[in-house]
């Protein structure tokens, strides 16, 4: 099985040049992830490596170096420029992606630690052309102004609604405490949170 099974045309770099050696899906998945044993597995030094990523359910195999960030490879590497950036320093949480169903910051997470991991962004919310009840009530309660911080909002929202799906509002507060908005003063965004919520059926 090679990429092109997967409906990617080729794997090229960013002057559109095809990729030289290019390892099949099939190759990638035997060998493995880097993190699965201990940090001792994670690529060291300069060299390009390939990783796999599978990225709102699609598998990306990319070349990384050791230093890349997961942020950089999901924004310039694979074109998912809905991961922003703002301080790469995990202050602002505009990267936040969901990894393994954890809300993540991407800018501090290597690249080749999320080897073999499912990655979702804001733009995996929509499913068939309709958007996430999140994307909605956000819209509905102008929980969006510049929109910067919004990617890294909703992903914060939906790990908090994923694991607690009818959260208080200052559960609702403390999980995007590490999201930063400068236009909005949180008051639309926490009511847009604890809206989809209230839309969400309780569980049984
Ligand atoms: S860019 Fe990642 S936390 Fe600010
Ligand atoms: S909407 Fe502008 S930073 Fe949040």
């Amino acid at each position: 099985m090679t990429i092109t099974d997967y409906g990617l045309q080729s794997c090229v770099d960013k002057t559109g040049r095809p990729c030289e050696n290019l390892e099949t899906l099939e190759e990638t998945l035997k060998r493995g992830p880097f993190h699965s044993d201990t940090n001792k597995s994670l690529p060291r030094g300069k060299e390009m490596h390939k990783i796999l990523l599978k990225v709102n359910g699609v598998p990306y195999p990319v070349d990384v170096t050791p230093y890349d960030t997961l942020a950089r490879v999901l924004k310039e590497k694979l074109g998912f420029t809905e991961v922003k950036t703002a301080c790469e320093k995990g202050e602002c949480g505009s990267c936040t992606v969901l990894v393994d169903g954890k809300a993540i910051v991407s800018c501090l997470m290597l690249a080749a630690k999320a080897d073999g991991s499912d990655i979702t962004t804001s733009r995996g919310l929509a499913k068939d052309g309709k958007l996430h009840i999140l994307q909605e009530k956000f819209i509905e309660h102008d929980a969006i102004q510049c929109g910067y911080c919004t990617p890294g909002m909703l992903m914060s929202a939906k790990a908090l609604l994923d694991t607690n799906p009818h959260p208080t509002e200052e559960e609702i507060r403390r999980a995007i405490s590490g999201n930063m908005c400068r236009c909005t003063g949180y008051q639309q965004i926490v009511e847009a949170i604890a809206a989809a919520a209230g839309d969400t059926p309780p569980s049984p």
